[in-house]
Formats: structure tokens, C-alpha cells, sequence
């Protein structure tokens, strides 16, 4: 959503703050700016409607001298996109800025009051109550000022604070809404995610809820509610900077389709020995006494949780719910003994899995989240122990690639570790199985050499108005995926059916020009899906199948197109045919000009409602 920046050194800070805005520009945005403050006090604020061009455009026309600063690119919630309404705000004297990511929910009540009080509102935004607050509670320790806010400000905020009574410091905080700060020899940084820091560091610290950040020129000072000191804790990021930039590929997301086979055998390799199963934090006795798991997830996180669903009820033999974590929170849900709530998030910080999270805590579930952004907010309500990682690196494009995948890939790991420790699956098939995922990346590496062919495809089929996509059982999770792929992109309406369901209403849109896109990888249901295939044929449809080598005999006389991936266990052919999938919808959105990086409408970690 939101990016935050903060820098408090020896350098100009302007060049600092728009270097690390750029880095976190992949989230999205509509408006940015930056508050400078020089070593004498005097704050100086440039924002613009608009992309960071303008915003260094502006800079050029107006440059701000000095060395501590806060900046922000905003994502349009309270108040249209507008110069008044981007970030930085300030109070009345503008002695005060701040930059926010998040919702205060209270800002209606908190501006009647400030108004009360004199305070003259610029903007139309929530985050504007803030400076105005904290312009009202000061005491002359900004510090103590904001540790006072906590008590009235309701809802998700990750601030960066200036004041100009206290210019040596930078001041920052949190609450359900992710923060960083860093240090080094004569400089402190902040920054809303990781990306931003790691040109100067990979050593930084995740504040958390309720704690109040001091950066200064001799380091990071963190405070808790309560105003006690705490030794900040700093975790070494193994990303470098070169994992979260391009590398040479037109767009992030192609960029990320090509890293699955690493981000694959990066999920699987700290988890590889058969029948060791001490990556996963269940004992013998938990995992057969089981009686119920529940996936709460979001968007393609939840479709992975879909597949998960089909693994654990096939291999392990557990009944399995997968709730959209939206719908969880609110649907009163029973959880009884001995039942376990899985989270799925690639960011850690989704807001309405998060309170899923939280909602199952409550009624005692016991949880497991499954994340990629490490010492995110999800990994530690669930707790580091009950944390498994993917370890995909980070993922920049807005449309999940490697995440999908390699969450998907954990899905199965856990529902063969399950099964075997159950007794549900036997040793041989689980070896079978585990032999297959060792083999998964290579045959990952494979599929996208599929590209150019796809590209092919995309180009005849660019100006396509409605896309279907079918499939049976983990097929028609895989076409859930495709299809919210694809929409996201390309913009094209595209929806996911199981394919036994056609002829219970969807058949009557099927007409010639309408393409279909059939997920062919289970033997099992075959020959239906061949059936359902010449049914979409009978009305004129195209339909463009994805298959492993071993079925495309088969297939092929069903199909316009074919799109033929390497055979695999029928438990990874869905997540190895996903590859050519998102390439497809990479490709369509290609050819229709669409921002690939930055679809429409769409943030990255949607960390409010
Ligand atoms: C789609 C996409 C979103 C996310 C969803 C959950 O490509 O990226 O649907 O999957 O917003 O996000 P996380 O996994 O960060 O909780």
C-alpha cells in the first residue's frame, strides 16, 4: 500500500528519501512527498499529485536543504489523489510532519475535536489529525507526545514523525502496520518495508505494535508503551539489493516467474529428509489426534489454501476447510479441541488475515502461519515457533508468483509429513512423492522455456473479451488462480469454473470467440474433462489446454492450443502447469499495454480492510 522513508546522516536527506521511495514504489501509489528539516529546525515540505518524477521535478524547481527527513508515497483511501491530500502532513505551525501508512479509524471524532481546539485542516485525509495531535499533546518531548497518541488514536498506523523543537531526531511508531528502522556509524533509516533499507543495510529491526522509535545520528533508540527501553533486535536480511530489483527483466513479475525454481528448492531444501519431520511444529501425537485444519488466506495465498485442501483431506486424511479470510473473521466460527488454524500470507501483514488469525487464537485454535516476508506482523502473533517460511525472496510484482507456488509446495510438504506421521500414506508413496519435489525445480526451470510460444498465443488472443478457465479437482484449484491472474493483469473478465459444473449455468456464455482455457493434469478425471472439452468445442468456443507430456495424446484433438509441461507427480503437476499459466497472463497483459507491476486498483500488501 502506503511507502514510508525516513533518514536522519549526513547526507542530503531528499536524495536519500526519494532513492528509498523509489525502492518501495512496486507497492503503488498516486501521490508522494518528502519533509526536510535543516539542523536549525526549519521544515520544509514538497509533495505532488502524481508519480516520483514529479515529485523530483518539484525538487528541482524548489530544492530543501538538509539532512533528516521523512517521505511517503500515498495510495489513494481518505480523500482523492491531490497535492493538499499526499503525505507529508503538518499541524497548524508546520513545526510538526508526519507520514502515515494505515487508518485512523477515529479521525472523524479526533478532527471535530481538534477543530474545537484551532486546528486548521488542509487535507481530507485521516493522517492530517495526526500532526494536529501531536501538536496539541506537546509537552516538548516528542517522545512522551506520542506514547500519549497510542491512548487516542484508534485503527492501523505506521507513522514517521518531525518536529522541529527537537531536530536532531526522527521519531517514528507502530500499531498493525509494518515499520523498520536501521542504523549505522552516523546515520538512521526508516522505512515501511525492507526494500527501501537495502542499499545501506541489511541489518534492521521490526519494530513492534505499540513501540516508539528514536533514530538519531548516534543510533536507534526503541521505547515500549510504557515508555520502558528496550534492546532493539536486529535481524540480518539475506536478501541483498540486487534480489529486489529487476536484474534485467522487462518487469518484476517475469522477473519472479523466472525465480520459482530457486524459490521452490529454497522451500523444500531445509525440509528434504523424509521422515524428519522437525521442520514442522506438530508432534506425533498432535498431528493423529487432529481432527480438523481451517485455511484462512487471501486471494492467491487462499488458492493455495484451496490445493492444500484437496492434500491434507487426500493424504492425511484430515477434514479441511479453506475460508476467505474476510468471511472468517466475522462467521463466529466454532473451534473445538484438537483442530489447527493454518495462515497463509506471502507479505505476513494482510490486515483480514491477520484478524483471522487472531479471531481463531481467541477461540483457542492452535495456528501455524505459512509466510515469506520474514518478522512480519503474521509470523509473530502466530509465533516464530508456529512459523514456516518459503523463503521465496522477496516478491516486488503486485501479482503473486513465486509465492503461490512455493506456498503451494509447503501445502503438500505438510500433507505428506501429516499423512506419514497419521499412518494415511505409506513410505513408499510419500518417497515417490519427495522424490518428485526434489525434481520439481529443474522441471520448473523447464517450463519456462514455454515463454516464447506463450507470447505466441497472447498476441492472437490479446483482444479476447472473456476468458474461462476450467479443471476437476486440483485442476479447478489451479484454474482459480489462473483466473485471478490473468483478471489482475490484463484486465480481461476472466473466471474459474470446475468443469463439472458447466453445464449447471456457465455453458449458456460459451459462443464462438469465447476462449477457454482448460487445466488437464489428473489422470484420474480425464476422460470427464475430455468431455466437458467437446462440449465447450460444441458451442464455438476455443480452448487453449495445458497438460503434462503424458496426457497430451490425448488432449491434443480437444484442444486449439496446447500448452505441454513436463510429467510430475499428480500432486505437482497443477503447481508445475501454474508456471506457463502465469506467463500466459504475464504475456496477455503484455500485449495489451496493461502496467504489469502495478495492475490498476491494486497494492501489494493490502493491510487494511
Ligand atoms: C494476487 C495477489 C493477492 C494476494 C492477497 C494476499 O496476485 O497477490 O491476491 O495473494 O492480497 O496477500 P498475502 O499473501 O500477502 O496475504
Amino acid at each position: 500500500m502506503c511507502g514510508i522513508v525516513g533518514y536522519i546522516g549526513p547526507k542530503k536527506a531528499a536524495d536519500v528519501l526519494v532513492n528509498g521511495l523509489e525502492r518501495l514504489s512496486y507497492r503503488g501509489y498516486d501521490s508522494a512527498g518528502v519533509a526536510v528539516m535543516d539542523e536549525k529546525g526549519r521544515l520544509a515540505v514538497r509533495k505532488t499529485k502524481g508519480k516520483l518524477e514529479q515529485l523530483k521535478r518539484l525538487l528541482e524547481e524548489s530544492p530543501v536543504d538538509g539532512c533528516t527527513g521523512i517521505g511517503h508515497t500515498r495510495w489513494a483511501t481518505h480523500g482523492e489523489p491531490s497535492d493538499l491530500n499526499a503525505h507529508p502532513h503538518t499541524d497548524v505551525k508546520g513545526g510538526i510532519a508526519v507520514v502515515h501508512n494505515g487508518i485512523i479509524e477515529n479521525h472523524e471524532a479526533l478532527r471535530k475535536h481538534l477543530e474545537g481546539c484551532g486546528a486548521v485542516f488542509a487535507s481530507q485525509t485521516d493522517t492530517e489529525v495526526i500532526a494536529h495531535l501531536l501538536n496539541e499533546l506537546y509537552d516538548g518531548d516528542m517522545l512522551h507526545t506520542l506514547l500519549r497518541a497510542q491512548g487516542m488514536l484508534q485503527g492501523s498506523y505506521a507513522i514517521g514523525v518531525l518536529c522541529d523543537r527537537e531536530p536532531d531526531q526522527l521519531f517514528c511508531m507502530r500499531c498493525d502496520s509494518p515499520l523498520v528502522a536501521a542504523c549505522r556509524e552516523g546515520e538512521g533509516f526508516l522505512a515501511s518495508d525492507v526494500p527501501a533499507l537495502l542499499s545501506h543495510t541489511r541489518d534492521v529491526v521490526f519494530l513492534q505494535d505499540r513501540q516508539v522509535g528514536v533514530l538519531s545520528r548516534q543510533g536507534l533508540r526503541v521505547i515500549d508503551e510504557y515508555g520502558q527501553a528496550c534492546e532493539p533486535s536486529f535481524f540480518h536480511v539475506e536478501w541483498d539489493q540486487s534480489s529486489a530489483e529487476k536484474g534485467g527483466f522487462a518487469h518484476y513479475m517475469l522477473k519472479e516467474i523466472h525465480e520459482q525454481p530457486t524459490a521452490l528448492q529454497n522451500t523444500f531444501a531445509p525440509r528434504s529428509r523424509l521422515g524428519d519431520f522437525q521442520w514442522l511444529p506438530l508432534s506425533e501425537d498432535t498431528a493423529c489426534r487432529l481432527r480438523r485444519i481451517t485455511i484462512v488466506a487471501c486471494g492467491t495465498a487462499y488458492h493455495a489454501g484451496v490445493m492444500g485442501k484437496y492434500a491434507l483431506e487426500q493424504l492425511a486424511r484430515i477434514p479441511t476447510e479453506v475460508d476467505i479470510a474476510s468471511e472468517y473473521r466475522y462467521r463466529q466460527p466454532p473451534v473445538g479441541e484438537n483442530e489447527l488454524l493454518i495462515a497463509i500470507s506471502q507479505s505476513g501483514e494482510t490486515a483480514d488475515t491477520l484478524a483471522a488469525l487472531r479471531e481463531a487464537k481467541r477461540r483457542g485454535a492452535s495456528v501455524l502461519a505459512i509466510c515469506n516476508a520474514v518478522g512480519s506482523t503474521i509470523t509473530r502473533e502466530a509465533g516464530e515457533e508456529n512459523t514456516l517460511y518459503t523463503y521465496a525472496g522477496p516478491e516486488i510484482a503486485v501479482a503473486s508468483t513465486k509465492a503461490y507456488v512455493t506456498q503451494t509446495e509447503m501445502m503438500i510438504m505438510i500433507a505428506v509429513a501429516l499423512g506419514v506421521m497419521r499412518n494415511t500414506l505409506s513410505m513408499e508413496r510419500a518417497e515417490a512423492l519427495y522424490q518428485s519435489l526434489r525434481e520439481l525445480p529443474s522441471k520448473a526451470a523447464d517450463t519456462l522455456g514455454l515463454e516464447g510460444r506463450l507470447q505466441q498465443i497472447a498476441s492472437r488472443m490479446s483482444s479476447r473479451k472473456h476468458v474461462f478457465f476450467v479443471g476437476r479437482s486440483v485442476d479447478y484449484a489451479l484454474s482459480m488462480e489462473a483466473a485471478l491472474k490473468l483478471k489482475e493483469v490484463s484486465y480481461l473478465f476472466s473466471e474459474a469454473y470446475a468443469a463439472g459444473e458447466l453445464k449447471h449455468g456457465p455453458i449458456a456464455l460459451l459462443k464462438p470467440g469465447r476462449l477457454v482455457v482448460a487445466c488437464v493434469t489428473q489422470p484420474r478425471v480425464l476422460e470427464k474433462m475430455l468431455a466437458n472439452l467437446q462440449e465447450v468445442r460444441a458451442r464455438g468456443a476455443e480452448v487453449l489446454a495445458v497438460c503434462p507430456d503424458a496426457l497430451a495424446q490425448q488432449v491434443r484433438p480437444q484442444a486449439d492450443e496446447l500448452i505441454v509441461i513436463p510429467d510430475t507427480d499428480e500432486w505437482l503437476a497443477p503447481l508445475l502447469a501454474a508456471i506457463p499459466l502465469q506467463l500466459f497472463a504475464y504475456c496477455m497483459a503484455v500485449a495489451r499495454g496493461c502496467d504489469v507491476d502495478q495492475p490498476r486498483n491494486l497494492a501489494k500488501s493490502v493491510t487494511v480492510e
